[in-house]
This record gives C-alpha cells, sequence and structure tokens, in this order.
C-alpha cells in the first residue's frame, strides 16, 4: 500500500477551483489532466463532476500517489495516470474536449510551458475548453510581492518561474482567453477556449 502524497495547498484550493469547473465544464465529456501531481486534485473534482471522465497524467514518479489517491475514492469516472511528460512524451489521449493543469506552467521551462499551449490548442476540438490555474504576471507585472518573492524562488531551484498572460495568450492560438478568474492566494484561473 503506497502511502497517499499530500499537499496543503491542494487543500486549500480544491473547493475554490471546483467552484470554476463547475460552471465551465458543465458540457465537457472527457477531460485530461496535466501534471496531475498529488492526485488530491483529481480525487476531490472527479467525484464531485460525475458527468465527466477524468484522465489523470504526470510523470511516472508521480504515479504511485496518483494511484493511491483514485483507489480511496473508487468512482468510475477516474482514470489510472498516464506517462506525459511535455516535451518528451506525446500526447497521451484521443477525443478529449477539456484539459485541466494546475501549478505546472511555472515549473516548466519556458519552452515547456510554450510546447503545452500548442500541444493544447492542437488537440482541443473546437469548442473545447482549456482550464489553466497558477500565478501568472499580467503586464510585465507581478500581481503580488509574494508572487515575486515565489518567483524568485522557482527561479533559484532551474524551474521555468512565472509566465506573463500576454505571452500564454501569444503561444496558445487558436485558443481564446475567454475568462480570466481572480482566485485566491493571487493566482488565477485561464479559461481558453478552441475558437477553430
Ligand atoms: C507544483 S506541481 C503541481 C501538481 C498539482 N497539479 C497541484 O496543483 O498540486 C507541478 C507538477 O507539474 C509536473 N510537471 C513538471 N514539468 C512537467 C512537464 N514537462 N510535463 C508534464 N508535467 C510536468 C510535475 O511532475 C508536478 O506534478
Amino acid at each position: 500500500m503506497f502511502d497517499k502524497p499530500f499537499s496543503q495547498a491542494c487543500e486549500n484550493n480544491k473547493q475554490p477551483i471546483l467552484d470554476v469547473l463547475n460552471r465551465v465544464l458543465a458540457s465537457s465529456k472527457k477531460l485530461l489532466e496535466i501534471g496531475s501531481g498529488t492526485g488530491q486534485h483529481a480525487a476531490f473534482f472527479a467525484p464531485r463532476l460525475t458527468h465527466l471522465q477524468w484522465h489523470t497524467s504526470d510523470m511516472p514518479h508521480n504515479h504511485g500517489g496518483i494511484k493511491a489517491w483514485i483507489e480511496d475514492v473508487s468512482v468510475n469516472n477516474l482514470f489510472q495516470p498516464m506517462s506525459f511528460t511535455i516535451g518528451i512524451n506525446d500526447w497521451p489521449l484521443g477525443h478529449i474536449d477539456a484539459v485541466y493543469t494546475a501549478n505546472t506552467t511555472h515549473i516548466m521551462q519556458p519552452s515547456e510551458a510554450q510546447l503545452m499551449m500548442k500541444l493544447v490548442a492542437d488537440n482541443l476540438p473546437a469548442g473545447g475548453i482549456f482550464c489553466q490555474y497558477g500565478p501568472y504576471n499580467f503586464q510585465g507585472q507581478y500581481t503580488s510581492e509574494s508572487n515575486a518573492a515565489f518567483d524568485e524562488h522557482l527561479n533559484e531551484q532551474g524551474c521555468g518561474g512565472i509566465r506573463d498572460i500576454d505571452e500564454l495568450i501569444h503561444w496558445a492560438k487558436p485558443l481564446t482567453l475567454i475568462e480570466r478568474v481572480s482566485m485566491p492566494a493571487n493566482n488565477f484561473m485561464l479559461i481558453w477556449q478552441k475558437t477553430n
């Protein structure tokens, strides 16, 4: 039996995120999560979004924890993690109409974040939705002092760092940013839609 990994941040943000997903994914049927991490988000969201097939993915070293969370909730719309490392693996799942990712964009190198936007745009059908949660800069500015300090920490750790929303808009075409929802702790939920 694998001990379930735990993230306090996930515990804090899961309900505010669910409130957004409930609204924007109301018509979606099959979703790929990129960078499922501990698996906590998937295990909280899938039983509450029962109209949706929730497919988890991440780098292989996170699969044990994700599987443990999936086993714990035991619902039939939540699926085992697929190996998906942007920059290494091909897109892992067909016929999706939604993508969700949280707190991955600033961990990835800029080239990987750019590739993620392109892969999502390429693989969503017209009308498909991409929900991208995390800290973002706005018009070249940090949205808080804590985000500036966090970015410095990310850079020291060798992560790509906080990306600017304008940069993502440029990379995401033909996805259109249809909503930018302010979330607790200086985060945003970016809602993208494939427009053609
Ligand atoms: C800070 S964790 C966030 C995990 C979870 N989504 C959450 O909100 O707690 C960042 C996640 O991004 C994943 N990740 C980093 N680089 C990646 C890449 N190139 N492709 C796919 N996933 C990546 C990591 O394995 C990790 O699970």
